[in-house]
């Protein structure tokens, strides 16, 4: 009757989606167990805020129900602009006194007043070069944001334990599938439908994020507009259908080609940003996962502007899962849209 403790559900919802993931897992081996994703409409989430909770209430129980998931218990995530991320420096102090001073703390480094906001931080060591010095991974999320995204889960009749942010659920994901190379600089760039997610690690540290306001959207957008068609055609031609009435395929790959610079663009910038203002080496690699990363044309894009290798990240690489179930070929195809979800199915109870 009751569900194992264990048992926790990993729910992504992102702007042009929700997608649900559930692992079993059994001395650091993961199995798959349950898959789904549900669409949702355009106007549903915008610039991250919920603008129509029913229908994600909705998607939610249906995921659910159409997988007779029993288990209560949510792991999800936040992202964009009502979440700060920030590295600070603090004298060295343990944790517990941290964790009573941290208000205090952290009101320098965040724009937002702090009653407003859930604070977390992770001790991330001493500094190399002051030893009286450490520095603290800060993140702060406004509690209006998160809310909503918890009375979600309320309404659905479930219980969120685990409250993560996208871009860790990522670096959790990519820790168990490829595990962290010491002391390399790389980057995970996550790109979904209206925003880009960038997190640069050294080693398993992260020392830059940064969110940008771009993503999947824009090609759709950029084609409809430029092309006068309508979104279900965009849709279709982003995804690489030439059929589209009236319109000469040419034009399709030449628009696409403007749009998808202009995202590698953005994410060149916060690259550069981070080389610019950091005393780290350059980025090595580029793990590349979200929905846009399906598209080739992003992938070489990105590789030839940037100069450095693009990998798409495999979610499921360490993940096992029964031929039977899952249709190698779905997972493969659908991978890059489950990252996060992946990542939140991973966490346990009482992780922060
Ligand atoms: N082959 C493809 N080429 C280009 N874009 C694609 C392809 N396949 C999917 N996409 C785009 O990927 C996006 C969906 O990705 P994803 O599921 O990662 O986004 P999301 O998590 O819902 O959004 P966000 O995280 O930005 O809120 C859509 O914009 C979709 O059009
Ligand atoms: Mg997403």
């Amino acid at each position: 009757m009751f569900a194992s403790k264990k048992d926790i559900v990993g729910i992504d919802i992102g702007s042009s989606s929700v997608k649900l993931v559930r692992l079993r897992e059994s001395r650091g081996n993961y199995q798959l167990v349950n898959l789904g994703i549900m669409p949702l409409e355009p106007e549903t989430i915008v610039d991250n805020m919920i603008m129509n909770s029913s229908a994600i209430v909705d998607a939610v129980q249906n995921l659910m129900a159409g997988m007779k998931i029993k288990a209560k218990r949510v792991a999800t995530s936040v992202s964009g602009h009502s979440v700060i991320i920030r590295k600070i420096m603090l004298p060295i102090m343990t944790e517990e006194e941290l964790e009573s001073s941290i208000q205090w703390e952290a009101e320098q480094y965040i724009p937002f007043d702090v009653s407003e906001v859930n604070l977390d931080f992770q001790i991330i060591g001493p500094d190399e070069k002051d030893p009286s010095q450490m520095s603290v991974m800060l993140v702060a999320a406004k509690k209006e944001y998160v809310d909503d995204y918890v009375a979600v889960f309320s309404e659905a009749g479930l219980e969120p334990v685990v409250m993560d942010i996208d871009c860790f659920a990522v670096e959790n994901m990519f820790d168990v599938n490829y595990g962290f190379a010491d002391d390399e600089v790389l980057a995970l760039v996550d790109m979904g439908a209206s925003a880009i997610s960038v997190n640069v690690l050294k080693g398993e540290v992260s020392v830059f994020t940064r969110d940008i306001q771009a993503g999947g959207n824009l090609l759709g957008e950029e084609l409809q507009k430029r092309l006068g068609i309508s979104s279900e055609e965009a849709e279709r031609a982003k995804l690489g259908h030439r059929d589209i009435e009236d319109v000469d395929p040419e034009s399709i790959e030449e628009v696409l080609r403007d749009a998808v610079e202009n995202l590698v663009q953005e994410v060149q910038r916060s690259l550069d940003f981070f080389s610019a203002t950091s005393t780290e080496d350059k980025v090595k690699k580029i793990y590349l996962t979200g929905g846009v990363s399906s598209s080739k044309q992003v992938c070489e894009t990105l590789e030839s502007r940037l100069g450095v290798a693009v990998e798409v990240m495999d979610p499921f690489r360490n993940v096992a899962a029964s031929d039977k179930e899952f249709d190698p070929e779905y997972l493969k195809a659908v991978g890059p849209m489950f990252s996060v979800a992946v990542g939140l199915a991973m966490r346990k109870v009482g992780d922060k």
